[in-house]
Formats: C-alpha cells, sequence, structure tokens
C-alpha cells in the first residue's frame, strides 16, 4: 500500500465481498449491485482507493490490493450490519426513497447506529485521503459523510452520488431526521443524482426544510455553494461489446438456448431479490399469457436470476417465499415433462455466464416498481451488436428517459405488460433492429466513463461565489 491518496472512492460495500466457504476457508466474491459494476472500471482506471465494508462482520482486515484496485476495508460488527445495513440503510431509506412501495421503518436506535458509522466512514477516508484531495462519496447508506468529512478536512474537494431515487418532498418529509441528511449531503461540493427530478427534488427540499436559496443547478449556503446535476449513470459498453463477441461466449448462448429446451422465445430477467424491482409482477403477466393461450405450450421459457440480497431484513425474507410460491405454482400449472416454463435461479453468475444469458435472451424483461436507473437493461443493449433482442422496460426505472425504444410499460398494469411482453416476441426481425440500433447509440455515447468524467469534471470545475448568493431565486431554479 502506498499510503494516502489523490482520488478516493468511498461506499458502504468494496468491489468484493469476503465470503466463508462451507469448509471454513475465507474467499473473495464480486459484491452485488450497480454501483460496484459502475465504480469499479472507473477506479481501475485512474489511480486511487476504495473505502467500504469488506461484507463480513466482526472482522478488521488491512487494506490489500485486488484486481488492480486499492481496497481499504471498514469494519463493521454484527450488531452495526443489524442496526445500520440492514436497519436504517435498508428498511428506512431504500423504501422510503423508493416510492414507499414497502413501509419504512423509523427507529431512533437504527438512525443512532447510522450515525455512527457514518462517522467511522468520513474518519477512514479524512486519513487516506492525500492534501486536496478527490473524495467522491456513495450512495443512501453514507449521506452524513460529506459533512462529517468536510469538518474533519476543509482541504478536500468533496463530491456524492446517489445510485438510488431521490424521493419528493412529501415523502422525505416523512423523516423523523430529514434535517441531519439534508445537512450531511451538503457538505458536498457537487451532489449528483441520476436523474434531473432527483436534483430538482432535492433543491426544493433544501429551500423548504433550510430556507437555502437556489438558482439554476447551484444552492447558496453562507460560506459556499453546493452544485446539484443529473448524470445518468451507465455501463462499460465497449467491455461487454468484446466480451459477447468472443468465441467462447457465442458458443456458451446457444449451448444455453439447447439446454432450455430450444423454445423459440426466451425471456430473461436479471435482478437482485428485491421487492423493487418488479419480478412478481412480471411473472404474473407471463403466468397469464400462458394462461389464456396466448403463448402455446412450450413456445416460450422464462429464465429468471434473482441474487440473493439482504436476506435478513423481513421484507426480502417474505419476498422470496412469495416469488418461490409463485414460481411454483405457474410451473406446476403448465410445466410437462421436459417443459418447465419458468426457469427460477436464486444464485450469483460469473460475469461470462451471464453474458452469454444476455446473448441468448430474445426479450429481456425489466419490471422495476421503481428504480434509480437500472444497469441490466443498458447491459442487455451492450451485448446485442446482432441488433436482435427486445427490451421490455418499466417506465419507473431511470433508464427509461434514455431507452425510449424500448417496449416501454407500467408494471402496476398487468394488461400492459402482457401487450408489450407479446409485442416484442412477435416483433419483426426489422422492428427490433430499428429500436436496437438506437437504443444502443445511446449506451455506447453515454457509457459508465462518461458518467464518471462528467461527474469528476464538474466537481473540478468551481462553482460560483457565495456572492450571486443575492441574486439567487427562492422560487424556481
Ligand atoms: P441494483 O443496483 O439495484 O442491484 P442494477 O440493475 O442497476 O440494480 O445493477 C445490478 C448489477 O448486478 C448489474 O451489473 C448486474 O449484472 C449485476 N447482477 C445482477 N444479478 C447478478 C447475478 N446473479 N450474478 C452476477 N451479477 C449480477
Ligand atoms: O445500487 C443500489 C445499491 O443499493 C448499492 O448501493 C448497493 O451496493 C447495491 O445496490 C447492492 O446492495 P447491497 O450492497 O445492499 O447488497
Amino acid at each position: 500500500m502506498t499510503g494516502r491518496s489523490s482520488f478516493l472512492i468511498v461506499a458502504n460495500r468494496l468491489a468484493v465481498d469476503r465470503t466463508i466457504e462451507p469448509d471454513g476457508t475465507a474467499s473473495w466474491r464480486r459484491s452485488p449491485g450497480g454501483l460496484v459494476t459502475a465504480i469499479a472500471p472507473v477506479l481501475q482506471r485512474r489511480h486511487g482507493a476504495w473505502v467500504g465494508w469488506h461484507g463480513a462482520a466482526d472482522e478488521r482486515l488491512k487494506p490489500f490490493e485486488h484486481d488492480g484496485m486499492e481496497l481499504i476495508p471498514v469494519p463493521l460488527t454484527a450488531e452495526e450490519v443489524e442496526l445500520y445495513y440492514e436497519g436504517f440503510s435498508n428498511a428506512t431509506l431504500w423504501p422510503l426513497y423508493h416510492d414507499v412501495v414497502a413501509p419504512p421503518v423509523f427507529e431512533r436506535e437504527m438512525w443512532e447506529c447510522y450515525r455512527r458509522v457514518n462517522e467511522r466512514f468520513a474518519e477512514a477516508a479524512a486519513a487516506a485521503a492525500d492534501d486536496g484531495a478527490m473524495v467522491w462519496v456513495q450512495d443512501y447508506q453514507l449521506q452524513l459523510v460529506p459533512a462529517m468529512l468536510r469538518k474533519l478536512r476543509p482541504d478536500l474537494r468533496i463530491g456524492f452520488f446517489l445510485h438510488i431515487p431521490f424521493p419528493p418532498v412529501e415523502l422525505f418529509w416523512r423523516l423523523p431526521w430529514r434535517k441531519d441528511l439534508v445537512e450531511g449531503l451538503l457538505g458536498a461540493d457537487l451532489v449528483g443524482f441520476q436523474l434531473p427530478g432527483g436534483a430538482s427534488n432535492f433543491r426544493m427540499l433544501c429551500r423548504r426544510l433550510l430556507g437555502l436559496p437556489y438558482k439554476g443547478n447551484e444552492i447558496f449556503l453562507d460560506d459556499r455553494v453546493v452544485r446539484t446535476q443529473a448524470f445518468p449513470i451507465s455501463v462499460d459498453f465497449s467491455a461487454l461489446d468484446t466480451l459477447v463477441r468472443e468465441p467462447h461466449i457465442v458458443a456458451r448462448a446457444k449451448e444455453i438456448r439447447v439446454e432450455l429446451g430450444d423454445p423459440e422465445h426466451v425471456l430473461l430477467g436479471v435482478d437482485r431479490l428485491d421487492y423493487t424491482k418488479g419480478i412478481g409482477q412480471r411473472l404474473e403477466a407471463f403466468g397469464e399469457l400462458l394462461k389464456d393461450g396466448s403463448l402455446s405450450p412450450g413456445e416460450a421459457v422464462f429464465v429468471q436470476i434473482a441474487t440473493p440480497s439482504r436476506e435478513r431484513v423481513d421484507e426480502y425474507r417474505r419476498l422470496r417465499d412469495d416469488i418461490e410460491l409463485q414460481v411454483g405454482r405457474i410451473n406446476g400449472e403448465h410445466a410437462s415433462l421436459g417443459y418447465q416454463p419458468i426457469q427460477y435461479f436464486h444464485q450469483s453468475y460469473a460475469h461470462d455466464e451471464l453474458a452469454a444469458l444476455y446473448l441468448t435472451a430474445d426479450v429481456m424483461v425489466v419490471t422495476p416498481l421503481r428504480d434509480g436507473m437500472n444497469l441490466v437493461a443498458k447491459e442487455y443493449i451492450s451485448c446485442h451488436h446482432d441488433l436482435h433482442g427486445g427490451l421490455v422496460l418499466s417506465e419507473f426505472a431511470g433508464a427509461a428517459d434514455e431507452l425510449r425504444q424500448a417496449y416501454l410499460v407500467n408494471p402496476y398494469d398487468v394488461e400492459d405488460v402482457k401487450r408489450q411482453m407479446m409485442s416484442a416476441m412477435r416483433a419483426t426481425p426489422h422492428e427490433l433492429a430499428r429500436r436496437m440500433r438506437t437504443m444502443r447509440r445511446r449506451v455506447s455515447t453515454y457509457d459508465v466513463d462518461r458518467w464518471a468524467s462528467e461527474f469528476l469534471t464538474a466537481l473540478e470545475s468551481p462553482a460560483s461565489q457565495p456572492a450571486t448568493r443575492r441574486s439567487a431565486s427562492w422560487r424556481s431554479g
């Protein structure tokens, strides 16, 4: 390890998770979720370090290198995992920020622990950052870190990016600790959101809650200006595009189709097993298509990958039971010897296998009830240089703002989901190619590198002087 870094990522999770095998040996596995997918290639291309939790409780580890990244582990006790990670992050903030699709839990003990753990991350970042370093804090688990870090190290340039939606003022207002969270975020020089709507919700909140004026993208504090802006996150398009052209991936994709019984249509869902992802809604639509005869027996197979996630949080436990019951019911009604309409996997997958699955899929079904962006949708597009394949995409995913040529659906409307799934399956190759070409143009030009460099360029460039505050509007941006 080299000492202090001039570029730091601070995120709840490191890029890799420590897993203990049944025989007691420890190994590293890539952490789940879109944040790691997006940030890992950015850090690999820039020299810097990543401060984060390594995924195991009650264990202190020294900084180490992995896959070209310098990783600095932050320890969490079992109690902190329960109260800070499973509790305040994933039972309070996660549902609240995702349109309360599940009821958020408000508990003081969880909040206290969230504050304590954020302090620890801020201290770890302060110790790892070189003089005047650029520090990029990630996501809802660490919203207090920017202000805490500024207090410890006023010399740093601090950016924050929220990977999930920022809710409307009326929802955020319910939080008993709303003021602390907003003040925490305002410790950053630049606060980034997935969509312009999130940035504008935040500015509105700062005005209503703290009486802060803003103009355009800038919020005026007494002594500083905080910039707020949308930076839609993306994927490593060229890496995926190159990978799926490799002979072993092409061969594996063909093999998968054969293993699935060579149906006319392969539909695919790839998600963390999360109640925001609308997995139940898409399976219900597929089940109805089988039941009402729109799909003939054996015509289509739905592969649903449901990556294990937050398994000790009650809502996630219930969700797993519900989905597995639903899969069992649909398969029970429609399977025959040698044909199982839904292939369900509660497992993690290697990068190559996932790419082969994307390449196999004729229709990708992405139906979240609310999602900050959804990288799976963009990964699917990146894998189809053959211009084959239709994307069924929820209007409530951030990605729908960019991927207008998808088969857009309201996931709450089962008839709509059925209709669009059928349209994608029945579309002519010419129609699919027309849509896919436009979406690929978008994802290839606005890839993860562009996302990161636009954010970091904005973070580097100076904001207006606080004096401009006098001319700031109190009403609109
Ligand atoms: P979220 O961040 O909410 O999990 P995204 O769709 O934005 O949702 O990102 C999910 C990321 O996790 C994608 O990069 C996807 O490839 C990856 N992923 C999802 N399921 C698996 C799995 N079973 N194995 C490996 N990677 C997975
Ligand atoms: O992208 C949203 C996000 O919550 C990330 O912050 C997180 O790393 C990922 O999903 C996976 O969730 P978790 O870290 O809770 O497994």
